[in-house]
């Protein structure tokens, strides 16, 4: 174990596999994901962790009751797997369950925490995301993941707890304690706007439940899937958003410091897809070392908006604030911010230069107010920097 261990200190970034290929994966795609991080910029922007989520292992324990890897799927086995995405100096995931079974029927770690752990570090494994199906009832959620990641963390190796309880039993007061490094939150994704819409507002007052060490995973990521999922429910009946959607739901997860998991398939992302999430401004913005949570603020006048027209601010380390205009809903809106909600009165003689993180380029300086005008659906994300 490192001494100064800086694992999950900032927001897990990388890809996983469900999303697009649900049951259907194998080594060869997963290795072009691999060689795509280098080859295309994901592994320079800071995306590190290419994870494998469900339907790796055969159906069955063997006879020493280890878990076993579909050879099919997965020829050279996962040591060789994981030596080779070590090679291209990423990181490797897996994935298991606190349940007797995985969501899709694969065996789960219940009451094989401490061998599985021990499994997954001789393999070479850098993450664990951690399921919730098939929990035996009479068992207590809580305990089963701070059994896991008290085995993780005896396991021999430093191994990233990504925990996936759908936010579940009260998740919010207890995950930290548990040594989980980031957390589901909510139910899954869905490859559409309702779904990015639903997740957001059930996370948007949650700020104080991520940070360091312990990050509030809103889902991995939809953008540039385009209805491409092999799985009808994950691709959903409405399949697919338009450009400026996925634009802001990466706006929404990097402001509210969700880890950055990407569910496409990179290896064919169209230009605007490699644009939103190689955005290097809001990489920096949900990477920023302090990790704090975006709070909100609503827009004057009050009574004219409702929930889906919302500011979220993001105290950044080095003075700047992070600022997004969010418009959820389905028309155009005008969305004011007095800068007295973040703690600039007139009285200072402050103003605030901002830098539009998607145009990447300064827009000017202002004093007391800006009052942007944002499409339906669509945002703006700027970085403010005080001047005096
Ligand atoms: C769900 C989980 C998904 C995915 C799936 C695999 O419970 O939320 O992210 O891992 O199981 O079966």
């Amino acid at each position: 174990m490192t001494s100064q261990n800086t694992m999950g200190l900032t927001p897990p970034l990388g890809w996983n596999s469900w999303n697009t290929f649900t049951w259907d994966i194998n080594e060869t795609l997963i290795k072009e994901v691999a060689n795509t991080f280098v080859s295309d910029g994901y592994k320079d922007a800071g995306y590190e962790y290419i994870v494998i989520d469900d339907c790796w292992s055969l159906k069955e324990r063997d006879e020493n009751g280890q878990l076993v890897p579909d050879s099919e799927k997965f020829p050279s086995g996962i040591k060789a797997f994981a030596d080779y995405v070590h090679s291209k100096g990423l990181k490797l995931g897996i994935y298991s369950c606190a349940g007797t079974h995985t969501c899709a029927g694969y065996p789960g770690s219940f009451e094989h925490e401490f061998e599985d752990a021990r499994q997954f570090a001789e393999w070479g494994i850098d993450l664990l995301k951690y399921d919730y199906c098939f929990k035996p009832r009479q068992m207590s959620g809580e305990l089963l993941y701070k059994r896991m990641s008290l085995a993780l963390k005896n396991s021999g190796r430093d191994i990233l707890f990504s925990a996936c309880n759908w936010g579940e039993d009260d998740v919010y007061h207890w995950i930290r304690e548990s040594g989980a490094h980031m957390y589901r939150s909510t139910g899954d994704i869905q490859d559409n706007w309702e779904s990015i819409k639903k997740l957001t507002l059930s996370q948007v007052d949650k700020a104080r439940y991520t940070g360091s060490y312990c990050h509030n995973d809103m889902d991995m990521l939809v953008v540039g899937m385009y209805g491409g999922s092999n799985d009808g429910f994950i691709g959903s009946k409405i399949g697919g958003c338009t450009d400026s959607q996925y634009k802001t739901h990466f706006s929404l997860w990097s402001m509210m410091g969700s880890p950055l998991m990407i569910g496409c398939d990179i290896r064919e992302a169209s230009h605007m897809t490699k644009d939103i999430l190689l955005n290097k401004d809001l990489l920096a913005i949900n990477q920023d070392v302090e990790s704090r949570g975006a709070y909100r603020i609503k827009p004057e006048p009050q009574w004219f908006h409702d929930d889906d027209v919302f500011i979220q601010v993001k105290v950044l380390s080095d003075g700047d604030l992070a600022i997004g205009f969010f418009n959820l809903s389905d028309t155009q809106r005008e969305i004011s911010l007095q800068f007295w909600d973040m703690g600039l009165p007139y009285a200072s003689k402050c103003s605030l230069e901002l830098y539009d993180c998607w145009e990447h380029k300064t827009i000017g300086q202002f004093k007391e107010r800006y009052n942007p005008v944002v499409p339906k659906h669509d945002c703006l994300i700027v970085r403010a920097k005080v001047v005096s």
